[in-house]
């Protein structure tokens, strides 16, 4: 076709961003991917919400009309939420659309699944936005590194906490206004408990760790603590030792066993990842071959997100048009572990 429709489920913070820059990058997508897209139908939940720039035509508060639309070819899932998003997937990869997603909350819980069901109708299910926002890094770690024996995944994962943590250690904000910023920003998840109990991050640390280890780490597997016990005592403390908090995802794999975890940690300021402040994350890869590798960038928010999800988007459909980029689903979730869990 030289025009792929598209339903967008979702326009909060991600799905406006997605929208306006798939609009501001219409005329480019013949170029890049082969076709012209069109989104068709936007499902919110609330129709008498104000919506800038977006088409009131366009808006649905009935999944079937995007769902059992047989003309709409590509799903773009940015709700949130386990149900009744995971039904809304399952249900267009069986009839054969491809979906992108940024829900890393269903995708720790329920990768395989849904994977499963993509490869079954030989369609794309891709989710770089799921893990740091707007950092490639399921495709390096599926890819470009796929060559490595990968021992270790660790960085800042969580764009909220890291914001609240650079806020009261740079400016004595106080955790409760540094929150509240972090909402009005866009970073927070729809319920925020996910940021600062760690739960976020140990779903992102989960997804990362099955790619780079070849096994299917859960989020029940890995060991979460989040950072609602930092007081400004502790703030001061880490800055009388020259040192920084930072909530760290850490995932190894060893002889022993695979290990995931998110728990804050003093470092010292000179370490690098001191230097990621704000809403930034960053995640350090070792592998065998390459050594040491550091993704960074925005790690939460509308644009860069977007950028991270219509990236998926061009990807799919390049590879509906020409079928080159091959199906680049993370087979790692389908396996079994290969490994114990040492947690
Ligand atoms: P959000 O601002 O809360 O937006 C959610 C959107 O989904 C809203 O438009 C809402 O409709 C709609 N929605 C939710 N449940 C619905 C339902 N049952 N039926 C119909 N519509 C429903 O969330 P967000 O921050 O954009 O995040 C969306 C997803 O992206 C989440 O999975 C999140 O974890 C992920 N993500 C977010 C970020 C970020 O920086 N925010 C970064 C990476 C990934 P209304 O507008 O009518 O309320
Ligand atoms: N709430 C998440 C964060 C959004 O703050 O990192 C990006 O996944």
């Amino acid at each position: 076709p030289d025009k792929i429709k598209i339903g967008l489920l979702g326009l909060g913070t991600v799905g406006s961003g997605v929208y306006k820059l798939i609009e501001k990058q219409k005329d480019e997508f013949y170029k890049k991917a082969g076709a012209d897209v069109e989104i068709v139908k936007i499902l919110v939940h609330n129709m008498d919400k104000k919506r800038e720039g977006v088409d009131p035509e366009l808006l649905t508060d009935n999944w079937r009309d995007i769902i059992d639309n047989d003309e709409i070819q590509l799903i773009i899932e940015v709700m949130g939420g386990i149900e009744p998003a995971r039904t809304m997937i399952l249900e267009a990869l069986h009839a054969g659309k491809n979906v992108v997603s940024a829900n890393k909350d269903l995708i720790a819980e329920h990768g395989k699944e849904l994977l499963d069901a993509a490869e079954e109708r030989g369609v794309d299910f891709l989710f770089e936005a799921a893990v740091a926002g707007g950092i490639p890094i399921i495709r390096p770690l599926k890819q470009c590194l796929a060559a490595n024996e990968i021992d270790e995944v660790i960085g800042i994962m969580n764009g909220t906490t890291n914001y609240i943590l650079t806020k009261m250690f740079e400016d004595n904000m106080d955790f409760e206004e540094a929150l509240a910023k972090a909402t009005e920003l866009g970073y927070a998840e729809a319920d925020p408990t996910a940021d600062i109990e760690g739960l976020d991050a140990g779903r992102k640390a989960a997804i990362l760790a099955s790619i780079a280890f070849h096994s299917r780490v859960v989020f029940k597997n890995v060991y979460t603590e989040g950072i609602t016990k930092i007081s400004a005592k502790d703030i001061a403390y880490a800055k009388e030792f020259g040192d920084v908090i930072k909530l760290l995802g850490v995932a190894h794999n060893t002889e022993e066993g695979i290990e995931v975890g998110v728990y804050p940690m003093m470092i010292s300021q000179n370490h690098p990842l001191a230097s990621v402040r704000d809403s930034f994350n960053a995640v350090f890869v070792h592998g065998d071959a390459v050594g040491d590798v550091m993704f960074y960038g925005r790690g939460a928010g509308e644009f860069p997100t977007a950028s991270a999800v219509v990236g998926d988007v061009i990807d799919v459909v390049r590879d509906t048009q020409y079928h080159c980029t091959g199906r680049i689903s993370c087979t790692c979730y389908r396996t079994t572990p290969v490994k114990d869990f040492k947690n």
